[in-house]
């Protein structure tokens, strides 16, 4: 593990959390590469929940330093609710363990009401966002008038760059979206204390891997999102405004491709999804409320950060096939296969039909997509509980047959199937 990576393979929500707090036992660095607080990455540690949002899921490992890196972006009052939260929790949260890169674009008020605005504008055309600010923060970025992180140690141009972004937005929310201004002083005088407080966190995110790198000490790179999810490979516009793939590693980070090791795709063994866009394998009725849970189990599908019920489907192995193009997958681990324990025949999305014909990829195009159809094949399910299983053979035959039908469609090996959210509950293959 020079620098491993772990990423989501289909629209975020496949367990990458858990299987990144597995990996970072081997890790001295854990670190992420895209998005915000629109993630929601649950660990489950002996009974005990975290549920992680900016904060690297390394960060339950003692002793393993946590970066957010450049490609991310950070709100801080977030960031310090975190903090706080995981330090009551006897959680080493100093500075010295946990980084944040001085280019890491910041998040503010103004794109939050941002966000808000232009849902609404949208209407029923409206993408799901988790109203986090997470678009206009990226739109910003990519605008070249962002705030970054590195101003939270330089009180002064701190100021200025707060009022000067709350004044130029206040003519857009008021003008444009007729929405209520913002304080700008309130803003300044809140970053003003941001600052002081996460000053000591600043860091050179790429020059801190390079040291690590460079002594040998394993780092590990921590996705956020899924690949559907893609501002460019995802169904666009229902995708976030971020490169949750391979390559928004190595510019969210700064490192170059020499130094990649293992690309770990993580994806759940049925689908599921957050917010509007295209899904062909969606169920509903009885099949989805079994996929989905009701809610009881801290499992089940509801959203991390925003609670909103996730929509489920079948496993789609078209959009996997996908993922493993983009993204290069050296290595998968298949989550939540405890779920389909009881489902008689497990059907499976092998190729899309459009209009007569075949595709084994997702058309580009939102509208040939949206009338894709399945084509499935069914595989036998099993009756057994198998939240005790932990190695291959202890599986049912149909649940390994399952393994290793997906395995030979993707021709990438499994090497760790989840049974449980629990740290243990997991197969080694
Ligand atoms: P992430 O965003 O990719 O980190 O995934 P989330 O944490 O948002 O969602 C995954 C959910 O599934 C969490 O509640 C996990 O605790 C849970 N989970 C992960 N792996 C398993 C598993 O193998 N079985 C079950 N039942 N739950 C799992
Ligand atoms: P993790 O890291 C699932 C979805 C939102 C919405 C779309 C755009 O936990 O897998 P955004 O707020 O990013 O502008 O919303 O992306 N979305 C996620 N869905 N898991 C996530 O993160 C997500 N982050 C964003 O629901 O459809
Ligand atoms: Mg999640």
């Amino acid at each position: 593990m020079p620098l491993d990576i772990v990423i989501g393979a289909q629209w975020g929500d496949e367990g990458k959390g858990r299987v990144t707090d597995l990996l970072a036992r081997e890790a001295a660095l854990v670190a992420r590469f895209s998005g915000g607080d629109n993630a929601g990455h649950t660990v489950a540690v002996d009974g005990e929940t975290f549920k992680l949002h900016l904060i690297p899921s390394g960060i339950i490992h003692a002793g393993v330093t946590c970066l957010v890196g450049n490609g991310a972006v950070l709100n801080p009052a977030v960031f310090i609710r975190e903090i706080e939260g995981l330090a009551k929790r006897g959680i080493d949260v100093s500075p010295h363990r946990l980084k944040i890169d001085r280019r890491t674009h910041l998040i503010t008020p103004v794109h939050k009401a941002l966000d808000q605005a232009r849902e609404s504008q949208r209407g029923d055309k409206a993408i799901g966002t988790t109203l986090r600010g997470i678009g206009p923060a990226y739109a910003e970025k990519i605008g070249r008038s962002g705030l970054r992180a590195g101003l939270l140690d330089k009180p002064e141009e701190l100021a200025e760059a707060v009022h000067d972004h709350v004044s130029t937005h206040n003519e857009i929310l008021t003008r444009v979206y007729g929405a209520e201004p913002i304080d700008a002083e309130k803003i300044a005088a809140e970053f003003a204390h941001f600052g002081q407080r996460l000053a000591p966190h600043l860091a050179d995110g790429s020059v801190l891997i390079d040291e690590f790198l460079k002594e040998g000490r394993p780092v590990l790179a921590e996705g956020a999102q899924g690949t559907m999810l893609d501002i460019d490979h995802g169904t666009y516009p229902f995708v976030t405004s971020s490169s949750p793939t391979i390559g928004g590693v190595l510019t969210g980070l700064g490192v170059g491709a020499i130094q990649v090791d293992k690309v770990w795709g993580v994806a759940k063994a049925f689908s599921s999804r957050v917010g509007g866009g295209p899904f062909t394998t969606e169920l509903d009725g009885e099949d989805a409320l079994r996929l989905r849970g009701t809610g009881k189990n801290p499992w089940d599908e509801y959203g991390t950060t925003t609670g909103r019920p996730r929509r489920v489907g079948w496993l789609d192995l078209v959009i996997l096939s996908h993922a493993v193009r983009i993204n290069g997958f050296t290595e998968l681990c298949v989550t939540k296969l405890d779920i389909l324990s009881g489902i008689p025949e497990i059907p499976v999305c092998i190729a899309y039909d459009t209009d007569g014909q075949r595709l084994n990829y997702p058309p580009a195009d939102l509208s040939t997509l949206a009338n894709c159809q399945p084509i499935y094949k069914a595989l036998p399910g099993w009756e057994e509980d198998i939240r005790e299983c932990r190695t291959i053979d202890e599986l049912p035959e149909n649940a390994q047959a399952y393994i290793a039908f997906i395995e030979s469609f993707l021709n990438v090996p499994i090497r760790l199937v989840s049974v449980g959210p629990e740290r243990d509950q997991v197969v080694t293959v």
